[in-house]
């Protein structure tokens, strides 16, 4: 059996799969729900300072799902390209309710999770008076949320709209928290590898990369906003490949662990960050979407793949894919000697690849679709297209 447990800035976790701060952890009952299906630990719902309070009262209802029923398969199939749109701010509770339910967590989950608290000031004080509350807290670490989408938007300074004080934050946490705490950045910032060395400088203990994204979506009959009017978070698996370079880029720069967190749909994402150099990696979209059961079939998926090949720990697959990943300048350019060619009796002359093709290379003939060599730039479309996979890359 794999080793799947893993330390995380000190903290030890049974798996390294958190669930993410979201709707499923938002009292200590549901983080019991998450860590009785398997996650190794859960990061509480923010709470944020008292001058943020409106946040704890969210607008109802508060989830927009774009090209999730539109899927033509649902629901006996899901889509993995939607987007989770929603405005949640933060915990419902205040300070002292907070604590309470993060000192209840933990003891109904014991040593089997990692609970995280998490907060987002928006001043110093407050980010002084909230590491006093989680201080009071049986909590194992603390995530510093300097990443809501739109805490900005709502006026605050806090959020994504704080990045550029991130160091000042991990300073003020730093001094006053008595646990680890992991710095949750925002990539809605210039320069990502910058923000995060700046929190390791100032004594971030781990960094989670990344937040979501903040969106707007209109209603073309109306011209307003859907939902609720404003921006919200905006997201789905179709940030996994974000979330990789985000964490890709931080991990390779900074000494300190790295959770990855963004778009994790199926159990490949979890090994796919630890591979860039995740040593833990949080999900809140696909638990919202699919259930806390996921965590066992995530496990399942992992472990199943780590005994095939004959790994033993998984934590020593962390980072294995950074030696690969090269720079935009290094790509080998127009190799000689490639060409693509379809296999007549896979061809089902759908046209899907004539439609793509932009160099007139591919045309149909007799129901069969033909290349010609002269004009294919071998550009790779109707590769990736073909329904059939009729269509082949030959050296
Ligand atoms: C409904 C909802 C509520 C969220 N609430 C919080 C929050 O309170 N604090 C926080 O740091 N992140 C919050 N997030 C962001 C998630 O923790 C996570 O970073 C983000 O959704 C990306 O991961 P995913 O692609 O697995 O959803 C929330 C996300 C969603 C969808
Ligand atoms: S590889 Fe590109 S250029 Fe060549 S036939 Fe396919 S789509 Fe056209
Ligand atoms: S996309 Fe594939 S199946 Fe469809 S016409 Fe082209 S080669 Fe044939």
């Amino acid at each position: 059996m794999p080793d799947l447990s893993v330390e995380f800035a000190g903290v030890h976790l049974r798996n390294p799969i958190i669930a993410a701060s979201a709707t499923p952890t938002w009292n200590a009952d549901a983080m019991k729900r998450a860590v009785d299906a398997g996650f190794g630990g859960v990061v509480a719902k923010s709470l944020f300072g008292d001058s943020a309070s409106t946040g704890r009262r969210f607008p109802r209802p508060r989830f927009k799902l774009y090209g999730w029923r539109e899927h033509p398969g649902y629901p006996d199939e899901k889509a993995r390209c939607f987007t989770l749109h929603s405005l949640e701010d933060c915990s419902p509770f205040g300070y002292e309710e907070y604590a309470e339910d993060i000192d209840r967590a933990k003891g109904l989950v014991g040593e089997r999770g990692a609970v995280i608290a998490s907060i987002s000031g928006s001043s110093f004080e407050e980010w002084e008076e909230l590491c006093d509350v989680v201080n009071g807290t049986e909590a194992d670490m603390c995530e510093v949320n300097i990443s809501c989408p739109f805490a900005a938007d709502m006026g605050l300074e806090m959020g994504a709209g704080a990045a550029g004080l991130t160091p000042e934050i991990a300073k003020v946490v730093d001094r006053n928290l008595a646990i680890p705490f992991s710095a949750k950045l925002t990539p809605e910032v210039p320069d990502l590898v910058a923000v995060a060395r700046g929190a390791e400088a100032a004594g971030a203990d781990a960094l989670t990369v990344q937040a979501r994204i903040s969106g707007i979506m209109i209603d073309i009959e109306s011209a307003a906003p859907v939902g609720w009017g404003s921006i919200g978070g905006y997201g789905g698996p179709y940030l996994l490949g974000y979330g990789l370079k985000g964490v890709s880029a931080v991990a390779s720069e900074v000494g300190i662990p790295v959770c990855g967190v963004s778009g994790v749909w199926d159990w490949e994402d979890i090994v796919r960050y630890v591979m860039v150099g995740a040593a833990a990696v949080q999900s809140a979209t696909a638990v919202m979407l699919r259930g806390y059961a996921v965590a066992g079939r995530w496990l399942r998926g992992i472990t199943g793949w780590m005994e095939g090949k004959g790994y033993e720990a998984i934590r020593d697959l962390r980072g294995a894919a950074l030696g690969n990943i090269r720079s935009t300048r290094d790509v080998a350019r127009a190799p000689e000697g490639v060409h693509v060619a379809v296999e007549k009796e896979k061809c089902i002359g759908c046209g899907e690849c004539v439609v793509s093709c932009f160099y007139d290379a591919v045309a149909l003939w007799g129901g069969k679709a033909v290349i010609d060599r002269d004009a294919c730039d071998v550009c790779g479309m109707c590769l990736e297209k073909c329904p059939t996979g009729a269509v082949h890359l030959l050296r």
